[in-house]
């Protein structure tokens, strides 16, 4: 095992890596969709709560975790439990947090693989002069090939292996730079459309206008789950990244960064998708497929529409790429320190494995779309509602529970620079109210 473990260029890469990992399709493609699926606002309200009572504290914890053990997220759990007298048993949640991060790569990919797809449409001039019953024609078509998403789905997980392998420097922190920013400025032109098509206003109610009564179990459920999914929490992600830290980086300024993006980037592209929405008379509860037969009916119509289209189709697939390579260096963080392949076998070694697991994912969309007995959905549905909605809450639950109270508190203290004000808020939220909110929201799910 080598003794001094390789950091971060700069607090400023640390910065763009794990806003990289948490803007991704959980906010341009999932936050949009299940807004509409769970009917606007009610959800929203539970999300933003769930992420600053929840995730917030949760993600500080996974990165003190990260930098005290300063090595994959397994050995990490193990070594701290051991050098502060707690059970082994506490070595589970490393476990369970770099497996739940392959799963919910399995699936990711195959999105990521949409994004591509529809790339490579965009580019092709296919969303031109087209109506609404043409786009979702094209989107139909894509769901029924299973060829097409296999390739897709391929080709995305081999660009994630490209890069994993090539070690943490090696482009990963030049290309988020670059993209960044650029799917920033994206971003606001497709939000000056958006105020465009005259149904802003509609669309900002429709995700803003509170009505707590439209709050059920379902509803608290699943916004939970988004909330822990768009921060990339609870999947061993932020624990490797964490890993790669060193002393001078305040966790607690850099949460409130990476927070404000992912909120920022998920609220923007619910202001540009509803008003496309309710412009052409489309349904809110469309499902995954939503931001798939909206956003090109826009492009079809907007000046510059092949370009911009392109571009957004591009930037989205970059956005899911410096998502996926975070999903999957937990996985490689541990195999290439516990075995002798060496981190470019073990890249390929992990990727096959989740690529293998992808393609069960992908033909439910086609021919496996029957449901699973007992669980009663089909496999992609069952992994992404198992993690998002189970696993990462628990593992974030469980994190928040050993910084809090199986770790000396002192040194705690120390490591985030807390005193007084700050230090009573933090302690409170991951001592007392991250780990009873995931117990209630688990308790009012089951109603
Ligand atoms: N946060 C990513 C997104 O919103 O697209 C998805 C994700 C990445 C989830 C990493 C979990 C994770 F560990
Ligand atoms: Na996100």
């Amino acid at each position: 095992m080598t003794t001094q473990h390789q950091h971060w260029g700069s607090r400023l890469t640390f910065i763009l890596a794990a806003t990289g990992s948490a803007v991704g399709l959980g906010n341009i493609w999932k936050f949009p969709y299940m807004v509409g699926e769970s009917g606007g606002a009610a959800f929203v309200l539970v999300y933003l709560l769930c992420i600053a009572a929840i995730g917030m504290p949760v993600l500080i914890a996974e990165w003190l975790l990260g930098r005290r053990g300063q090595k994959n997220a397994i050995d990490t759990m193990r070594d701290l439990a051991k050098e502060n007298g707690r059970s082994s048993a506490w070595t589970l949640l490393g476990v369970s947090s770099v497996l739940v991060g392959a799963v919910i790569l399995s699936f990711y990919s195959v999105i990521g693989g949409w994004s591509l797809y529809y790339t490579v449409q965009a580019g092709a001039g296919q969303f031109a002069e087209q109506d609404a019953a043409g786009i979702s024609d094209l989107f139909e078509q894509m769901l029924a090939s299973p060829a097409t998403l296999l390739l897709a789905h391929t080709v995305f997980m081999a660009a994630t292996v490209a890069i994993v392998a090539r070690g943490l420097k090696g482009g990963i922190e030049a290309s988020v730079r670059l993209l960044m920013p650029t799917l920033a400025g994206l971003i606001l032109v497709l939000l000056a459309y958006a105020v465009s098509t005259g149904h802003f206003g509609e669309a900002f109610s429709y995700m803003f206008s509170f009505d707590l009564r439209e709050i059920s179990g379902g509803t608290v459920l699943a916004a939970m789950g988004q909330a822990f999914f768009t921060l990339s929490v609870g999947a061993g992600v932020m624990i490797a990244y964490g890993s790669y830290l060193g002393h001078e980086t305040n966790l607690l300024s850099t949460a409130r960064t990476v927070i404000l993006f992912d909120t920022g980037f998920a609220l923007a592209a619910g202001l540009i998708i509803f008003p496309i929405v309710f412009a052409n008379g489309l349904e809110t509860s469309e499902g995954p497929g939503l931001i798939f037969v909206t956003l090109p009916l826009a492009f079809a119509e907007m000046i510059g529409g092949t370009v911009i289209g392109l571009l957004f189709f591009l930037l989205l697939s970059f956005a899911a790429l410096t998502s996926s390579i975070s999903l999957l260096e937990p996985v490689v963080e541990f195999l290439s320190e516990r075995s002798s392949l060496g981190r470019a076998v073990s890249t390929a070694v992990a990727g096959a494995v989740i690529w293998a697991l992808g393609i069960a994912a992908l033909l439910s969309f086609n021919v496996w779309s029957a449901p699973l007995p007992v669980i009663g959905m089909n496999v992609f549905d069952s992994l992404d509602v198992i993690t998002s909605q189970y696993m990462l809450p628990l593992n974030g639950l469980f994190a928040a529970l050993f910084v809090g109270w199986a770790l000396k508190w002192q040194g705690v203290q120390d490591e985030l620079g807390l005193s007084g004000g700050g230090a009573a808020l933090w302690s409170i939220l991951a001592r007392l109210v991250a780990p009873v909110g995931v117990a209630v929201v688990f308790v009012a799910g089951f109603f």
